[in-house]
């Protein structure tokens, strides 16, 4: 039976849980701070930002600051400014439209871009949570990735939260990955780079190991959150701007806007990385991811869109694709892998930058105002 007194072990006489042969001896002299050694006095300075690093580093992590990385710590606050629940977003009118006035091609682009998208940001919460943040050494590092963590989170609540309130088959649509090849396609890379880095004898002084982890932080920042998932809500963002599935777009532009946040905080990482281990990527490596995320996302747009919808189609998906991978590439400081590509979609970018907020709390009143959240007055 527990009582008050077991949670104040704790504060038992040290003496009592002290093994005999560790007894203090009452004759030896007592040792001050002043006594201890140089060395071990150094060892209990402050952190130096100097000593921090990316992966590999000594500085005591425990220490948030003095920051090394200061932009790091400014990407967790500017995360926290870009907080809701999907249970703030109405859904009553999706319903309606979902059943009543999408067409079949249209039904079958919604499901299965949800379909990918929930699977993705599991894996994307796999990737920060198990394989980047435990190699991270600096503390500013890890906070943003906690938060990414959530978020990651978030967005699956977010996708669940749809699927519910449409009535979709739960097991159905979350196991659809694994028997669509063209959905299959993606996931399976981003599996593959999650492996490689996820081993338990993957060591970073491993000059080979580390170039292998910069190629996987590169993958899941730039092309698999800053390209695929940038890109990757455009097809409800083209029915949204038909009037239709406007719910479910409004939750997916406040996670577009997290994934913003995502890919820029990695790409800085990958830059910093690179800079700080004097690493660089090689460029066949490179080249093979390109082409591989080329391909795989070619071979989803033709499933998801084997009939084009009005205003949308593969083609436009695909080129924007290769537009947005340009964009990256030079954010990250590395060659173009898709010279000329066009902007075939430019109001994709006015959806990342959003400028609702005053929207969006106008419908949070509307929707508080309707349902049972006030339930209580
Ligand atoms: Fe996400
Ligand atoms: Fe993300």
């Amino acid at each position: 039976m527990y009582s008050a007194h077991h949670f104040d072990d704790w504060d038992s006489p040290v003496s009592a849980t002290l093994p005999a042969d560790a007894a203090v001896d009452a004759g030896a002299p007592v040792k001050t701070a002043l006594a201890h050694d140089r060395e071990a006095f150094a060892a209990l300075a402050p952190v130096n930002a100097a000593d921090k690093r990316i992966v590999n580093g000594k500085a005591d992590i425990n220490q948030l600051a003095p920051f090394k990385y200061p932009w790091a710590w400014e990407f967790f606050l500017k995360a926290n400014r870009n907080h809701w629940t999907p249970l703030e977003i109405g859904m009553a009118q999706d319903v309606h439209d979902y059943h009543h006035k999408l067409s079949a091609a249209e039904r079958h682009v919604f499901e299965n871009v949800l379909a990918y998208l929930t699977t993705s940001d599991i894996l994307a919460m796999r990737n920060i949570g198990l394989a980047v943040m435990e190699k991270m050494s600096a503390p500013e590092l890890q906070i943003y990735q906690a938060r990414q963590v959530y978020e990651e989170a978030l967005h699956t609540w977010t996708y669940q939260h749809c699927i519910e309130s449409l009535g979709l088959d739960q097991q159905e649509i979350y196991n659809r990955y694994r028997v669509v090849p063209a959905i299959h396609g993606k996931i399976q890379l981003a599996n593959q780079r999650l492996e490689r880095v996820l081993r338990s004898d993957f060591d970073l002084t491993n000059r080979g190991n580390l170039h292998e982890f910069a190629l996987s932080y590169f993958f899941f920042a730039v092309i698999f959150e800053g390209c695929w998932f940038y890109n990757g809500f455009t097809p409800v963002f083209a029915l949204q701007r038909r009037g239709l599935m406007k719910g479910a777009a409004e939750q997916l532009q406040y996670i577009m806007r997290d994934e913003v946040l995502h890919c820029a905080f990695g790409i800085r990482v990958v830059r910093e990385l690179l800079k700080e281990e004097n690493l660089a990527l090689d460029p066949q490596a490179l080249r093979l991811l390109w082409d591989e995320a080329e391909a795989a996302e070619s071979a989803y747009a033709g499933y998801i869109l084997r009939e084009p919808i009005l205003g949308y189609n593969a083609e436009l998906h695909v080129q924007q694709f290769r537009f947005i991978a340009n964009r990256r590439a030079r954010q990250v400081g590395v060659s173009e892998p898709f010279p000329g590509a066009e902007n075939v979609l430019p109001w994709l970018d006015e959806q990342a930058n959003l400028r609702k907020e005053k929207n969006f709390f106008e419908t949070r009143v509307t929707e508080y105002q309707t349902g049972g959240a006030l339930a209580w007055e």
